[in-house]
């Protein structure tokens, strides 16, 4: 019976090493990667590495050594992995399903295992068209001088992790508030652009701020609407003239007709 105490207060000291023994390696790894592109997952070890197990959603899908060949144990993997020479995993050609959580139980020469996680995400590469900018300014211009804006620029991107920047900001009469550009008295040939960065990429674009005297004065638009009104009632007078002066004539003639 004492023997008995003995060896479960033995596993439960063998559990409790196993635990202290399987712990982490380090802090989370956040590796970032673009769709259709390649990421590593990088071993930071510095202990003599005896292998190395890939396992995400429960799937043991690699084993990697140092300076040996990958071992891929899910064919749905084959060709899209390979090892660094230092154990590290590289993943290419990087699908939405590849996202996620990977647990890695590293094993120790000393026969210690240690647990790193890495977390996988994936970004949209940013083009200048992912960039939306929205103009809410007045135009004002002193007549044969520069013209001037004051409003606001906002910018806006669509995507995770997307950081949003201004630049010229620091020019007399501009201020950031988060996404927004507020310019006063802008002078007009001024630039600003929007900078958007992820992790992965980064795009700008410039605003363009209309400022010329044709647009100040009247908006394209306008312009057709009002020739089209002025076309519309030339159209009605002459009609109208046509008839008046036919009647005319016509009554003019009954009249001679009448005289002779
Ligand atoms: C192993 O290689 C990866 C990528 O080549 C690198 O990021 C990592 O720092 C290396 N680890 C060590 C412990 O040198
Ligand atoms: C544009 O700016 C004016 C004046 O600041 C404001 O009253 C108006 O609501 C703004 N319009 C939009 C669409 O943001
Ligand atoms: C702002 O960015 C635009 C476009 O990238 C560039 O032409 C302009 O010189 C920049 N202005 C400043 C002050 O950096
Ligand atoms: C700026 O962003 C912060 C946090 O995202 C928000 O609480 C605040 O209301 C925003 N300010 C304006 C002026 O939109």
């Amino acid at each position: 019976m004492g023997c008995g105490t003995f060896s479960v207060k033995m596993s439960i000291f063998l559990a409790l090493l196993d635990i202290s023994c399987n712990r982490e390696c380090g802090p989370r790894i956040n590796v970032p990667g673009a769709e259709g592109g390649g990421a590593t997952l990088p071993v930071r070890v510095w202990r003599q590495i005896k292998d190395i197990s890939w396992v995400i959603s429960r799937n043991h899908f690699a084993t990697t050594k140092p300076n040996e060949p990958i071992d891929i144990r899910d064919n749905k993997y084959e060709g899209r992995l390979c090892s660094e020479t230092n154990g590290s995993l590289t993943l290419t050609d990087l699908t939405n399903q590849d996202q996620g959580i990977y647990s890695v139980f590293i094993g120790l020469q000393s026969d210690q295992q240690c647990t790193q996680l890495y977390h996988l995400q994936l970004y949209k590469t940013l083009t200048s068209e992912d960039i939306l900018i929205h103009l809410n300014v007045t135009l004002s211009e002193t007549h044969n001088g520069p013209c001037t804006i004051t409003g606001t620029l906002s910018c806006a991107v669509i995507g995770s992790d997307v950081t949003l920047t201004w630049n010229n900001t620091n020019s007399p009469g501009t201020e950031v508030t988060n996404h927004t550009l507020r310019v006063y008295n802008a002078q007009s040939h001024v630039t600003y652009s929007c900078t958007a960065r992820n992790p992965i990429s980064e795009a700008s674009r410039t605003a363009h701020i209309p400022c010329n005297r044709d647009n100040t004065e009247a908006p394209v638009g306008d312009y057709t609407r009002q020739n089209m009104i002025r076309l519309g009632l030339a159209s009605v007078i002459l009609i109208i003239t046509s008839y008046l002066i036919l009647q005319h004539f016509h009554g003019m003639k009954i009249y001679y007709k009448d005289l002779s």
